[in-house]
């Protein structure tokens, strides 16, 4: 079992605790950190089918009360409607403040509960129990939640930080193949821009990680919130470093909102984010060619396809330019300076930015492939 503290000081840090079949524990750690407290579980009739179960035994083994709220799955379910109804439900059951909100489930599950408990009588704690490998690598730490709203991804949403966070790596097992190769576009983001030896050791696995052998997940996932937590402690509300995470964001969003949030998923939207962001430093001359296909070359290796939907490039561009922060700040774009290390680059020139979509477009690996050796 591994264990990382997200240190936002004396009332606010945290555990985020990381291990291969520990959802067990669950019962207990809970008690540990809030005594005695009513629980609401929120979780989907998919996950909590899979793990609903040994989570609710170990939350009421340890004599807690424990009430039970599924919402839909799926990421239109992530609306104010949903978020209404497990409010509801929090009044119906009588959450007081010294309850706890608990997150079984992706990052789609952890949002909204994370939003329902920031907002309950002023804010009450709650535990993520992330079981999608995006969830374990990034949205169950850091503390952003939000709904998305009509007019964007997204658009509500509050800080609001875990009381903790437990990482069973064995549900990863049961994660369809096409969502584990999606969180796999956020490990790669972190060893691109944060950490060569994170990057070497993905090159080095890949067929371990893609087999999902439990050592080499847990590692990846330790290494990876290793990171975010530091970025978190140093950044928490996002005033500067932490944008850096967003790395490849910038495309993806435009990408995902052409594609109206059905037609790719934000994972693999990310992957081709950062090829875009990737292919834009080899031309400023911050990463030479050997560093870009080692880039590519690790995204193929590890399955992630990087095949640029059929939208037109002008068309990415703007979307990109429509983001209210991007109105409000002008374009940001965070790129690789060599591999382990970032550069931000403030108004990139138009046709900068329009060229290096184009070259994804038509890069050499930018079509699908599916395991190295397959
Ligand atoms: P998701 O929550 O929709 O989960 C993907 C699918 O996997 C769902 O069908 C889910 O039911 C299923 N699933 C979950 N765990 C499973 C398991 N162990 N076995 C089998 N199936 C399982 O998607 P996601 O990729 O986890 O999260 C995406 C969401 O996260 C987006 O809404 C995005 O905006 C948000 N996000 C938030 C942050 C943040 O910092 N808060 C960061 C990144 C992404
Ligand atoms: N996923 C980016 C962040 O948490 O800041």
């Amino acid at each position: 079992m591994r264990e990382v503290r997200v240190d936002l000081g004396q009332d606010r840090s945290y555990r985020v605790i990381i291990g291969s079949g520990i959802l067990w524990q669950l019962g207990r750690l809970t008690k540990d950190i809030k005594g005695q407290p009513k629980i609401m579980l929120i979780s989907n009739p998919l996950v909590f089918d899979l793990y609903g179960a040994k989570a609710v035994d170990s939350l009421r083994g340890a004599g807690l009360t424990v009430n039970i709220a599924l919402m839909p799955d799926g990421e239109e379910y992530k609306n104010l409607e949903q978020l209404q109804l497990m409010l509801d439900e929090a009044a119906r059951v009588g959450l007081e403040r010294s309850s706890v909100i608990i997150a079984l489930g992706g990052g789609v599950v952890g949002d909204l509960a994370g939003f329902t408990a920031s907002i309950y009588q002023r804010g009450i704690a709650f535990i993520q129990v992330p079981t999608t490998l995006l969830a374990q690598v990034d949205s169950s730490v850091g503390g952003k939640t939000a709904v998305n709203h009509p007019r964007g991804k997204n658009l509500i949403g509050t800080f609001h930080q875990p009381a903790l966070v437990l990482i069973d790596t064995a549900t990863l097992d049961t994660l369809r193949e096409e969502e584990f190769r999606a969180g796999l576009g956020e490990v790669v983001k972190y060893g691109i821009i944060l950490d060569q030896n994170l990057f070497q050791l993905l090159e080095k696995e890949a067929q371990g990680l893609l087999k999902r052998e439990a050592e080499v997940v847990q590692e990846v996932v330790y290494r990876c919130v290793r990171i975010k937590s530091q970025i978190v402690a140093q950044d928490e509300k996002e005033a500067g470093l932490r944008m850096i995470l967003n790395f490849g964001h910038t495309f993806a969003h435009s990408i995902e909102k052409l594609g109206h949030y059905k037609e790719i998923k934000h994972g693999q939207a990310v992957a081709i984010g950062t090829l875009m962001a990737s292919i834009l430093a080899r031309n400023m001359g911050k990463i030479d060619s050997t560093q870009l296909s080692r880039i590519v070359h690790l995204f193929r290796c590890l399955g992630v396809s990087l095949k640029v939907p059929d939208y037109p490039a002008q068309m990415i561009y703007e979307g990109m330019l429509n983001d209210k922060k991007v109105k409000d700040e002008g374009l940001r774009i965070i790129v690789p300076q060599g591999i382990g290390g970032y550069d931000i680059i403030y108004n990139p020139a138009p046709d900068s930015i329009i060229e290096a979509i184009r070259e994804a477009k038509d890069y050499p690996y930018g079509c699908r492939y599916e395991a190295l050796n397959d």
